[in-house]
Order: C-alpha cells, then structure tokens, then sequence
C-alpha cells in the first residue's frame, strides 16, 4: 500500500543509470522491438481480463500539442521546475508562477483531446471494473467524457485561496487571465490565489493515493501509458501492480525507469497505440 509522500522527482538521481535501460528485454517482456506482437498480447488481454487500472503521464496529451515535461522539447528543458512548481517558488514570486501556469493553461485552452484520451474515455464508459489515475493537470482526459477519473497531481483549472478563508479548489477556466488579475485574488479574504495542482515537496491528497492503491491492487491489467515513470508515487504504482500479480503493460515510444519490470512494452505513441487495442 502505497502512503502519500511528497511529489518527488527521481529521474534527476537516476540520470546515470538511463543508458542501462534502453532496449533490454524486461522480466517476461515480449521483445520490444515486436509492436505488433506486443499490441495483440495486450489486445488479447484486454479481451479475457476485467478489471484493468490505467496510469497515464503527459506523453498521452503530446498529439494535442500539450508539451511534456522531460521528453525532447519538455518544459523541464526551458523552465527550472524548482522556480516554477514548487511552493517556495510561489513564495518568492507569485506573480512569475502565475505567468507560467496562465501561459501552460492558455495553451491546454487551445488543445482538443487526442485518439489516446477517446479510447481511455470509450474503456471508462464501457468496462465495469475500469480506473484511470493520471498525473495530468490538463482536463483532457475528463474533456474526452472519461469516467472515474483519479488525478493525483490536481488540475490546472482549479484554484485555492492561500489566505485565510482557506476557500477552495474553485474552477477557474479564465485563459488567459485578465492582466489586472494576474496573479488571481480570492473573491473572499482577498489572498493570493494558488493554482489547484500538487507542486513538488507538496503532499498527494490521501485519498485519492488510497483509491488508486485500492485500483491497483485489485487490477488484473495494469497500463502504464506515456509517463516516464520517474515521479513518485505516481510511479510506485506500476511496481504495485506487478508484486500484485497484474500484468503490466508499458505504452511510449521511449525506454522509462519502469521499461525493465512490465511484462509487456509497446514502444509506440499513445495516439497511434490505444486505437488498435480494440
Ligand atoms: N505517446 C506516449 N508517450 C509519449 C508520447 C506519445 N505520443 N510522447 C512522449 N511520450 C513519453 C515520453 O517518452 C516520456 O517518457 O511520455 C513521457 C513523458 O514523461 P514526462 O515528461 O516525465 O511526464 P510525466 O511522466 O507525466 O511527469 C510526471 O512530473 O513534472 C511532474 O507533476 C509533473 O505530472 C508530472 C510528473
């Protein structure tokens, strides 16, 4: 059972073991070089199992030109992620974090969920014993239609007052938002908004830890689909699952931290994958 430590980032400790992971065979792996194969094992699966937890990151919301953050052309690479999502950050300027966060929501405005979203949001509405936990602040998967949505990091479209009505998360959908509002006030006390999503160091709502625990425990089929798996306790569920005896299936085009303990790894796009997993 996995507990709600803090959002924490791991890939920057393992930088040095990356060049280990890419193109091994993981434990009772298809090889990856066999996409086809890969994707009718997974298919088939899906066909015979009925209770299947997915776990998405932002790999999944590429295709709608919502930028990752690690990948090539990931925001990490641009933006120091400990001046941007952090609450010291906020501390320190708010008015720079609120720049940043009203740029990234102006863009997601713009974006429209891709075939990736469609089919996760088509599984939500017809498969009983389905869940969805994703690192996603951008809405797209719940502008899609998907069902049971568990977001462990939040959502960019809410905000919290940081003062002392504490009120709180409220939808804010303004994009962008009005340059006499930037950054945002609380309505009531007149405090600092703060946007509605897990910053690092910051604790995950218990709560929703615990009913992705529970949807990872209980899954047959475990789906890791465009995460690079290097954010805890996000990540820590694709181990879940496997010491519970799923089967874990990997979607992404590159090798993640997670490529050498899933059963299946498809190394393939999320938009171009989903629709032929039937
Ligand atoms: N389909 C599937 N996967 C893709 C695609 C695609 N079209 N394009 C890129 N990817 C993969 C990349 O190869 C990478 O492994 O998506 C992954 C994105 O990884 P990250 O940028 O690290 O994003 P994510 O894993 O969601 O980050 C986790 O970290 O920054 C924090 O809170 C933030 O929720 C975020 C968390």
């Amino acid at each position: 059972m996995i507990d709600a430590p803090g959002l924490l980032d791991v890939s920057r400790l393992l930088a040095v073991r990356e060049s280990g992971v890419a193109g091994n065979l993981g434990a009772g792996n298809v090889d990856v070089g066999n996409v086809d194969a890969s994707i009718a094992r997974l298919a088939a699966l899906l066909k015979e199992k009925r209770r299947v937890t997915v776990l998405t990151g932002a790999g999944v919301s590429a295709a709608s030109g919502v930028p990752t953050f690690r990948g090539s052309g990931g925001l990490w690479r641009s933006f120091d992620p400990m001046t941007l999502a952090t609450p010291q950050a906020f501390a320190k300027d708010p008015k720079l974090v609120w720049e940043w966060y009203d740029w990234r929501r102006q863009l997601i405005a713009a974006a429209q969920p891709n075939p990736a979203h469609h089919v996760i949001a088509e599984w939500s509405r017809t498969r009983p014993d389905f869940t969805l936990i994703t690192q996603n602040v951008d809405g797209l998967h719940e502008r899609a239609g998907t069902e049971r949505v568990l977001r462990l990091h939040g959502s960019i479209w809410e905000v919290r007052c940081t003062g002392t009505c504490r009120s709180g998360p409220h939808v804010d959908e303004r994009a962008p938002l009005p340059p006499d509002d930037l950054p945002p006030r609380c309505a009531g006390c007149g405090a600092l908004l703060r946007p509605g999503v897990v910053w690092f160091g910051e604790s995950l709502d218990p709560a929703i830890v615990a009913a992705a625990s529970r949807a990872t425990e209980q899954c047959e089929v475990f789906i890791t689909i465009g995460t690079s798996a290097a954010v805890y306790p996000a990540a820590g569920f694709i181990h879940e699952a496997r010491a519970n005896g799923a089967t874990v299936a990997e979607i992404n085009p590159d090798a993640t931290e997670a490529s050498g303990v899933v059963d299946i790894s498809i190394r393939g796009k999320a938009e171009e994958v989903l629709p032929r997993l039937g």
